[in-house]
């Protein structure tokens, strides 16, 4: 399985911080962000990763982390997305590093207390199709909200203005290989962005979609306030324990 890092896009939620760097290399707590969901794949046995950067200070990523011999890998892949088209724009960058392989996506702001080793484990086992993991949130407007009816996923909404529950989707997805081609399906949002949620839909749809509930903390850092959640729970309890 293949692991890919989505760190593109331009922070302009976090501006003016993002008008001198890129938002993944800020710090959360004591690292740039960027490590935590490096980290996340490794934890999970994950080691042949590829980040997909952008904006205009992509080229500090490689100055940061360079091959990343500190996380005991002996290669990193780097490509760069144009722009800010969306999550599942820029993960379409990464089909010719994928090559037919299942993939773990991990949305580069995003940060867990703990691991996804068992989910990694059972999507392995599943074989075919997609699986997200999810976590109840108090502000679930915010996110990707899952429709669980009794026990079965039925659907997902992108920021619904009344969630029908609490469960979000978390931003690390699960694919085997038809991902790309149905995102190549795809029409942007009113956001004009490809949206993921969309991706994670089509496989709902096609009844291969598998869902877990997300043990430990989960966080993004993409705001000011989540920024210094995250940070503030990274340092009560540290992230990716195993
Ligand atoms: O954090 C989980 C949420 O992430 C999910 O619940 C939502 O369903 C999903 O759409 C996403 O929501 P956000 O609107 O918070 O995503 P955001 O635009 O903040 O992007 C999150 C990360 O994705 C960002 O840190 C880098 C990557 N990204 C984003 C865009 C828009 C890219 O690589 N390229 C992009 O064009």
């Amino acid at each position: 399985m293949k692991g890919i890092i989505l760190a593109g896009g331009l922070g302009t939620r976090l501006a003016p911080l993002t008008k001198i760097t890129n938002k993944h290399l800020l710090a959360v707590y004591d690292k740039p962000m960027i490590f935590y969901p490096i980290e996340t794949l490794i934890n999970a046995g994950i080691t042949d990763i590829m980040i997909v950067t952008g904006g205009n200070h992509a080229g500090d990523f490689l100055r940061l982390m360079g091959n990343g011999k500190e996380f005991g890998l002996k290669h990193i892949n780097y490509t760069y997305q144009e722009g800010e088209g969306g999550i599942a724009d820029a993960l379409s960058l990464a089909e010719y590093f994928a090559d037919g392989e299942p993939i773990c996506v991990v949305l580069g702001d995003n940060i867990i207390e703990k691991n996804i080793i068992k989910a990694v484990y059972d999507f392995k086992k599943q074989g075919k199709g997609a699986k997200i993991l999810l976590k109840e949130v108090p502000d679930p407007e915010r996110f990707g909200v899952a429709e669980i009816e009794q026990g079965k996923l039925v659907n997902i909404i992108e920021k619904p203005k009344q969630p029908r529950s609490n469960l979000a989707v978390i931003g690390i997805y699960m694919y085997d290989e038809r991902v790309f081609d149905i995102v190549k399906t795809l029409k942007p949002s009113d956001r004009g962005e490809l949206e993921i949620t969309d991706v994670n839909n089509a496989y709902v749809k096609e009844g291969t979609m598998s869902w877990e509930m997300l043990d430990g903390w989960w966080t993004d850092a993409g705001t000011f306030e989540s920024l210094l959640r995250a940070s503030v729970l990274v340092s009560q309890t540290g992230a990716n324990n195993k």
